[in-house]
């Protein structure tokens, strides 16, 4: 968890500054009585692994646009989106954001400003971070980085984001591509030295630039030269990761395009059955762009697995409603309890490693194509929803 101490949210018009220092102090021992009193009760419902909960998420992921101006082979939102045709994609409105926040605070701590979508496809990207920070939470996005302006990366040091995730699988343009269909490493590299200069010109130490490189067969040899680049250019932090198959076909197109790399170190994480304790349903909501409620990050879009929708529904009636009383029973006892929902859980590989006789979200039994006819085909079958 990254430090509040930066965030504030004051203003001085109109006022005199010590009326104005004392409220904005309240506010603060307020907001984190708040904070502390929710992470307690968040620590007991999950060690007891009650069905009821008695804490709100500290955490929230805003999908800020379902959509992508890349092709990423194994991603549903790129390469593989001819699989998700059924899938409404748009940008969420400044509306819905706040909204989804103000349900959420004062205990909501942290945002991801991201779930499968690219954020700076959102216009209003700027306006949400700086709504955020007033109100003392913390920002993280993960950005291909192909659509930054030198304007968007002022906003993003002015807004007070925390923390930028700069998705780059590559030290050339060859390498680069192999993932990052679309993409060019030429106008990643230099946005990043653009929000490096712009950050030292304000003396800002936000947002954190991370450099993030998911490491495969055609990329692994450049792992300690791409470490060495990146940190001699300042970026706060270089973050080596291990490829997801992200869904069956997506293990399907891995396999045949032989993406999986040798080191022992960055093979495909499995995680069938090892979740024993999962903190979603307890910590963490996901608002899809249009307000739909999610459990977790998985589902984006299928509105089969929807719980609600943010701009409707009331909180408490949800958050301890029969869909999240099932879901909680299911993750304590690792069996299907007894009732009528089809939820996310049943579908976890981390929960039910076999998943035999219940709905298989991963399993799209289309065939997979080689890499040139699956571009073809995603061409074809781009439609798209916006709000
Ligand atoms: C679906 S992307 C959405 C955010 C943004 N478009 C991006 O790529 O950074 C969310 C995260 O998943 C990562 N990702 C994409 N494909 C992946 C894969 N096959 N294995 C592991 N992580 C992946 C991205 O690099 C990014 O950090
Ligand atoms: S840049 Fe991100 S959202 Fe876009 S296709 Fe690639 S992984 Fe998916």
């Amino acid at each position: 968890m990254y430090s509040l101490k930066r965030h504030h949210a004051c203003s001085t018009q109109g006022k005199l500054p010590i009326t104005d220092l004392i409220e904005s102090t309240m506010k603060k021992i307020s907001s984190l009585a708040y904070r502390l009193t929710n992470r307690i009760m968040l620590w007991l419902c999950m060690k007891l692994q009650t069905t009821r909960v008695y804490n709100k998420p500290m955490h929230a992921l805003f999908e800020m646009s379902s959509s992508c101006n890349l092709d990423c082979p194994l991603c549903n939102t790129g390469g593989l989106k001819h699989e998700f045709k059924h899938i409404k994609r748009g940008n969420m409105s400044f509306t819905t954001f706040q909204k989804g926040m103000n349900t959420l605070l004062p205990q909501l701590e942290h945002i991801l400003l991201y779930n499968w979508g690219g954020p700076f496809l959102n216009k209003d990207l700027v306006r949400c971070i700086t709504y955020a920070t007033s109100q003392n939470v913390t920002t993280q996005l993960s950005t291909n980085m192909n659509l930054y302006t030198q304007d968007l990366g002022r906003g993003m040091i002015e807004s007070g984001l925390t923390k930028m995730v700069v998705s780059c699988d590559g030290l050339t343009q060859k390498t680069y591509e192999q993932y990052r269909t679309g993409g060019e490493l030429a106008k990643v590299a230099s946005a990043v030295l653009d929000l490096i200069s712009q950050k030292k010109q304000t003396h800002s130490k936000f947002p954190l630039i991370e450099m993030q490189f998911i490491v495969f067969s055609h990329n692994e040899h450049e792992i300690e030269a791409f470490e060495t680049y990146w940190k001699n250019k300042g970026v706060d932090t270089v973050n080596f990761i291990r490829m997801s198959y992200m869904s069956e076909v997506g293990e399907k197109v891995a396999k045949a395009n032989r993406m999986v790399p040798q080191h022992q170190d960055f093979q495909p994480d499995h995680p069938y059955g090892s979740i024993k304790k999962c903190s979603f349903p307890y910590g963490q909501i996901t608002l899809n762009y249009n307000g739909d409620w999610y459990t977790c990050c998985f589902p984006a879009g299928e509105t089969d697995y929807r719980i609600d929708n943010i701009l409707t529904a009331d909180f408490w009636t949800v958050w301890n409603g029969p869909y999240y009383q099932y879901s909680r029973k299911l993750l304590r006892t690792q069996q299907i309890p007894k009732g009528e929902f089809q939820t996310m859980c049943h579908d976890c590989t981390g929960i039910f490693p076999q998943r035999d006789g219940i709905r298989n979200y991963w399993s799209m039994s289309l065939p997979v194509l080689p890499m040139a006819d699956a571009s073809q085909a995603r061409n074809a079958g781009n439609t798209e929803h916006s709000s």
